[in-house]
């Protein structure tokens, strides 16, 4: 029997107006340009302003336009998967909010909370609706308004983060293009160097949580550099190599923009090329489950039907996995 995969059939991003760059941040915390630069690669990132805009506005405005490019109706969305960290509200789910705002009336939708694997897991748990053959258009978004949650007094944090995300239609295909295989994985003992204080169950929010800043992203910078740089990687070379493929057939690396040397260490692990990597860090800063998508919007005129993509992220949770993909379609 012909095997059903799913296939990405459009995507498109979105990245509020409103440029953040490295020397207006000089004049918020003790930082340069140079330092920044130089440890992560980021020059400018994006930021959602305005009273009472949230995640929502950055999916739905990325859901919009995929749905026009695709020339779908809205009420033909079967499911829709939005992976966040940044929900709007903790309930209802942002996915079902985004659903409203963009008139998807006959889908389901949820949330899936992976931080920044979160487009990996929630693309591949929409490819298994597909697969099996239950729905036959899952749109998965991955979207974060990291502003909401960054303290603006942390030059640790402040300068990697931005706002932003995207999103993908997934199609059923006999073709042999399409999600091919994840490896995914979570480990929850990381969650100490990479997490929020409070505001959740464990610890719901006083005068106190706030005055000691603690809603906003806590993380110990090196140590989740540490252990990001040699899982991601591995990951990356575990998918390619279990599928018998070598770093010739690898047509492009989208690897999670959370640091340029990052993923440099993934693409020199892979014996990869720099012409290879899709790469926009240097424009969004970390956009957290946003950055996946981010790249493929940006780079979706050079791919062509066939090409062997390897997607690879790695994060809070610590949460991290690669999925290898046969782009279904030539540029437009
Ligand atoms: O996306 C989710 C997963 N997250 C990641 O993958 C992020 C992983 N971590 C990183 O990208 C890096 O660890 C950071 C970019 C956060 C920090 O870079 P680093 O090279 O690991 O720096 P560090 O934390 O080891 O700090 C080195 C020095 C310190 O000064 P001393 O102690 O050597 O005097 C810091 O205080 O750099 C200092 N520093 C800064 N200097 C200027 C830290 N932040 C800044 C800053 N500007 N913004």
């Amino acid at each position: 029997m012909t095997k059903t995969r799913a296939a990405i059939t459009g995507v498109q991003g979105y990245v509020p107006d409103y440029v953040l760059t490295n020397q207006e941040l000089e004049q918020m915390v003790e930082t340069n340009d140079e330092w920044i630069r130089s440890r992560t690669g980021i020059v400018e990132r994006r930021i959602l302003k305005g009273e009472e805009q949230g995640t929502s506005v950055i999916g739905a405005e990325a859901v919009k336009g995929l749905l026009e490019k695709t020339n779908t109706n809205p009420e033909e969305i079967d499911l829709i998967i939005c992976a966040t960290v940044t929900p709007d509200m903790p309930f209802p789910a942002t996915a079902n909010i985004i659903a409203d705002m963009v008139g998807a009336k006959n889908a389901f939708s949820y949330d899936l909370s992976a931080a920044c694997s979160g487009f990996l897991f929630a693309l591949d748990t929409g490819a298994k609706y597909i697969e099996s053959g239950t729905y036959k258009k899952v749109v998965v978004i991955g979207a974060d308004k990291m502003s909401s949650i960054i303290d603006y007094t942390d030059r640790t944090t402040c300068i990697i983060f931005g706002d932003g995300g995207g999103a993908v239609l997934l199609e059923p295909t006999t073709e042999e293009v399409g999600v091919m295989d994840s490896i995914l994985r979570s480990d929850g003992s990381g969650a100490p160097y990479l997490h929020m204080k409070a505001g959740g169950s464990r610890k719901p929010a006083t005068e106190e949580t706030v005055a000691n800043r603690e809603h906003f992203a806590y993380q110990e910078g090196s140590t989740v550099f540490k252990f990001a740089v040699t899982n991601m990687a591995d990951v990356a070379a575990e998918v390619v190599e279990k599928n018998g493929l070598t770093s010739d057939d690898i047509a492009w690396l989208v690897p999670h923009q959370a640091n340029k040397r990052i993923i440099d260490a993934t693409a020199r692990r892979m014996g990869v090329t720099d012409e290879k990597v899709m790469l926009n860090i240097q424009r969004y800063g970390n956009t957290t489950a946003g950055t996946l998508p981010l790249c493929l919007w940006d780079y979706e005129s050079q791919l062509n039907k066939g090409d062997n993509i390897v997607l690879a992220a790695f994060g809070g949770g610590f949460t991290w996995g690669a999925t290898w993909l046969k782009w279904a379609y030539d540029p437009k």
